[in-house]
């Protein structure tokens, strides 16, 4: 499974790229909003610190005007991948990047339906967002289970990958790896969770405890 990282804060990213644990970045117009930064100074940052996709989203709402945007965010580096929300413009405008070879990530989908057509359209991600689903007193995993299964029906002709978005908790990840979601999308402080666990630190501040009556040293 492919980890994302669901931030544009620089020294996140940095710091948790610089581990190897990073394939990819998802940022938002919401996000960009947070670091109070040029977007096209920031998105360039980013590209130049994870090899991987960067997905950039465009702030028009009709085809014509995101498919100019989409140009102007796709200059900025080879990595950008562009962010379409999941509506019929951005469907169409999604099937004429594709054919142009640019990346597309369509997202904000709730619904398998959506992810069908994302797929109809060329999308390389579709991006459901599990946790706004379960604030909404829905079942997010469902919707994860649903498109995972129905891709999974037609592997030869979707090519489609499913980057769980929206992500809260570790438990969002493991649930996401289970049903066999290609990516996964978390903010930092859920990809730091992921190496945590009681016993570790338990166990390790006892074999420490224990070497450290030996007197001996390793170099
Ligand atoms: C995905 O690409 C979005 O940026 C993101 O996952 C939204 O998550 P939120 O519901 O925590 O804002």
């Amino acid at each position: 499974m492919k980890f994302f990282l669901d931030t544009a804060d620089v020294a996140e990213i940095a710091d948790l790229a610089s581990a190897g644990m990073v394939d990819g970045v998802t940022t938002n117009p919401s996000l960009v909003a947070k670091t109070g930064r040029d977007l096209f100074e920031l998105l360039a940052e980013i590209a130049g610190l994870v090899p991987g996709p960067i997905s950039a989203e465009v702030t028009a709402t009709e085809q014509e005007a995101m498919l100019r945007e989409a140009h102007r965010l796709a200059e900025i580096a080879k990595n950008i991948c562009i962010k379409l929300p999941l509506t019929w413009d951005g469907l169409r405008a999604c099937r004429r990047l594709a054919a142009e070879g640019v990346k597309v990530n369509l997202t904000l989908c709730f619904s398998p339906g959506q992810a069908l057509l994302a797929a109809k359209a060329g999308a390389t991600f579709v991006s459901p967002f599990v946790g706004r689903l379960d604030d909404a007193g829905h079942e997010g995993m469902e919707l994860i289970e649903d498109i995972c299964t129905i891709y999974g029906n037609y592997p030869d002709t979707i090519r489609t990958e499913v980057l769980v978005a929206s992500i809260r908790s570790v438990g969002h990840v493991i649930e996401a790896a289970r049903l066999g979601a290609d990516v996964a999308t978390m903010p930092a402080k859920v990809m730091r969770a992921l190496a945590q666990h009681p016993l570790t630190d338990k166990g390790l501040a006892q074999f420490l405890a224990d070497w450290e009556k030996t007197g001996q040293r390793i170099v």
